[in-house]
């Protein structure tokens, strides 16, 4: 019986941070642990390349940080294949037999795409290799015949456009041998987005407002003392708003189901006033810790030893290749261009 193949990458631009955690890191840890599926889960430093050409030390950088982030949420490279885009040749060769599937009018209505041109300030210089960077993902997502990604919803377009190059792949060679992916997305609203430390609608780190899962227990402390909560709530006694208030929203993501009544209560009291803001930030720091002192002492121990996580990714990566090298060969044959 062979299992449902699940791949899903990140971008190495930086480290991982809460927001990360609950919108995908989470779940991908959940279906590992399933034992159901065989699982990809890569770097994707060639797509960062793309809108980052002149900070590849950043990338490089990056690509240490979110391996340990990984290995310190609990991803297990006995259980999951962990790898990095650019040392798998075969994935760059597809996106060129892909490219000639795809117009350029059809990359440039991508409304991911569009956004982050329209974000990037790119100007006049669009780099190539960014608005093709849908149909590298393709390219990804096809050469390991996934059938499953889960993904945030930002995604949708990119799933949506691997599964157009899919068909007209396979209709113009006749063949079936890509696979057409299913996306799987965030169950809801509060999985999807972690709203910042600020009340911003989102977690990044261009914004500065992000708990990082390589923050220590005080670096965690101090920002969670500096959240956003009302601002009209002066004196411990003054009535508080519950809505936009982010430790409560972060308090309703990360407790415990057995803590919801307490939860509950604690809204109550802040809303008539008599609750302060300090009890509320401590409370929440418990309720956060729980969840990241075992994962920061996981990455502290991972990181004594970076030998052993690169040696995780070569590994990985030398399993990915071999299996997209499989698909690279069919894709060739099926076209007609394996001459020898
Ligand atoms: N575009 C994805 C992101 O920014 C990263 C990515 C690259 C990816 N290739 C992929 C995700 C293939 C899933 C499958 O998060």
């Amino acid at each position: 019986m062979t299992r449902p193949i699940i791949l899903t990458g990140d971008r190495p631009t930086g480290n991982l941070h809460l927001g990360h955690y609950v919108g995908s890191l989470k779940k991908r840890v959940l279906l590992q642990n399933e034992d159901k599926y065989d699982m990809f889960v890569f770097l994707a430093d060639q797509q960062a390349l793309t809108d980052h050409a002149k900070e590849s030390e950043m990338i490089k950088d990056s690509i240490a940080n979110v391996a340990l982030d990984y290995l310190a949420v609990g991803l297990d490279p006995k259980k999951v294949t962990i790898f990095i885009q650019s040392q798998i040749p075969e994935l760059a060769e597809l996106t060129m037999y892909y490219m000639n599937l795809v117009s350029l009018a059809r990359l440039e209505r991508n409304p991911t795409v569009k956004t982050e041109i329209s974000q990037k300030s790119f100007g006049e210089s669009i780099p190539t290799g960014f608005l093709v960077y849908p149909i590298s993902q393709a390219a990804d997502i096809t050469a390991f015949k996934a059938n499953l990604v889960p993904v945030g919803n930002d995604q949708k377009p990119m799933i949506e456009q691997t599964r157009e190059i899919v068909r007209s792949f396979n209709h113009t060679y006749k063949t079936d041998i890509l696979i057409e992916p299913e996306g799987i997305f965030p169950e809801n609203e509060a999985a999807g987005r972690l709203p910042g430390l600020d009340g911003n609608a989102k977690m990044s780190k261009s914004l500065g407002n992000g708990i990082y899962l390589s923050d220590d227990a005080d670096t965690v402390h101090k920002k969670v003392m500096s959240m956003y909560t009302d601002p009209n709530h002066i004196r411990v006694e003054d009535p508080g708003q519950i809505e936009g208030n982010m430790v409560f929203h972060y308090l309703d993501i990360f407790g415990h189901k057995e803590e919801q009544e307490e939860i509950a209560n604690m809204k109550k009291h802040y809303q008539k006033g008599g609750l302060g803001d300090v009890k509320t930030k401590r409370y929440l720091i418990d309720i956060l810790e729980r969840e990241l002192a075992p994962i920061r002492k996981r990455r502290l121990e991972y990181a004594q030893n970076m030998d052993y996580v690169f040696d995780i990714l070569k590994k990985g990566s030398e399993q990915a290749s071999s299996k997209a090298s499989e698909t690279l060969d069919e894709v060739k044959k099926a076209m007609g261009i394996n001459y020898f």
